[in-house]
């Protein structure tokens, strides 16, 4: 293990593939790591092979959107186990159909509650230890998709544009008191959330890739981890160009129902 990783690493939706990825990533000797999800079989699964990797393993199973739920656990975890990084992975996606039909309400409120109200929670859950501690790293889970807004995906889009802009804000604030805050945003990388997106799905990583940048990202406190290149280029030129040139590049690409 290398000297600058963190020791207690909590993360959310450890049971998907990129969660399961970063914790098999950061799981070794002297390591503890504290693992959510809903699904029981995969987190025991999970939580096998990080401690066949040497190390130690809490597995919660629990919903982020039950707020208070998730505060009790985090506060009697951060006292048992000061927190050294916490990963806000847990997120769902939904789409406007294949006919362009749209999302139902239902649906949205299920996504805000799950990306963003979820995580600005953890964030408040855990702020207090850190700060006391003067010191802890705190991981969103944003996405490429938070550059510009994709036609076939309009409120998932909405939840990553709003903790890329939580996080760059918390990073501000919190940096003077030793609380590092890093906006991870990844392009594709395979996964059940990721196959049952509609679109095109250009430099597709593995999971493993995928935690592999993340990992070297934290541990180098970079403000923003956004990847893989070409793909991260071409959201950020989205993001910057007239919004009437940025829709006919979307649509010629095939971003549409
Ligand atoms: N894959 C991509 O292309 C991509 C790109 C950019 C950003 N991301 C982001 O990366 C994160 C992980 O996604 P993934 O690709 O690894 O998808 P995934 O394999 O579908 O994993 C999603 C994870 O979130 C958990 N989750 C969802 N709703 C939850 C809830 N209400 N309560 C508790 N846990 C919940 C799931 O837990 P259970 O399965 O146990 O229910 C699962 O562990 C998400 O925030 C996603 O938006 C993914």
């Amino acid at each position: 293990m290398k000297s600058k990783q963190p020791l207690t690493v909590l993360i959310t939706g450890a049971t998907g593939a990129i969660g399961g990825a970063l914790a098999k990533a950061y799981a070794a000797p002297g390591v503890t790591l504290i693992l959510q999800g809903r699904n029981r079989d995969k987190l025991t699964a999970l939580s096998s092979a990080c401690i066949a990797a040497g190390a130690l393993t809490y597995t919660h199973e629990m919903d982020v959107r039950d707020i208070a739920a998730q505060k009790e656990w985090i506060l009697q975890v951060d006292e048992q186990t000061p927190l050294d990084l916490v990963i806000a992975n847990a997120g769902m996606n939904i789409n406007i159909g294949s006919d362009g039909a749209g999302e139902s309400w239902e649906e949205v409120e299920m996504l805000l509650n799950t990306n963003l109200r979820s995580t600005m929670a953890l964030v408040h859950a855990v702020l207090p230890g850190m700060r006391q501690r003067g010191k802890g790293q705190i991981a969103l889970m944003s996405s490429l998709a938070a550059y510009f807004g994709l036609p076939v995906t309009p409120s998932y889009c909405a939840s990553k544009a709003a903790l890329k802009s939580y996080g760059e804000a918390l990073r501000g604030w919190l940096a003077p008191e030793g609380i590092k805050v890093n906006v991870i945003m990844p392009g594709y990388v395979e996964s059940a959330m990721c196959q049952n997106m509609p679109g095109p799905k250009p430099f597709l990583l593995t999971p493993e890739r995928a935690a592999q940048i993340i990992q070297r990202g934290l541990e180098k406190n970079r403000p923003r981890i956004s990847f893989p290149f070409p793909l991260n280029l071409g959201t950020w030129l989205l993001s910057v160009s007239h919004p009437a040139v940025a829709q006919r590049i979307l649509s010629w690409m095939n971003y549409r129902a």
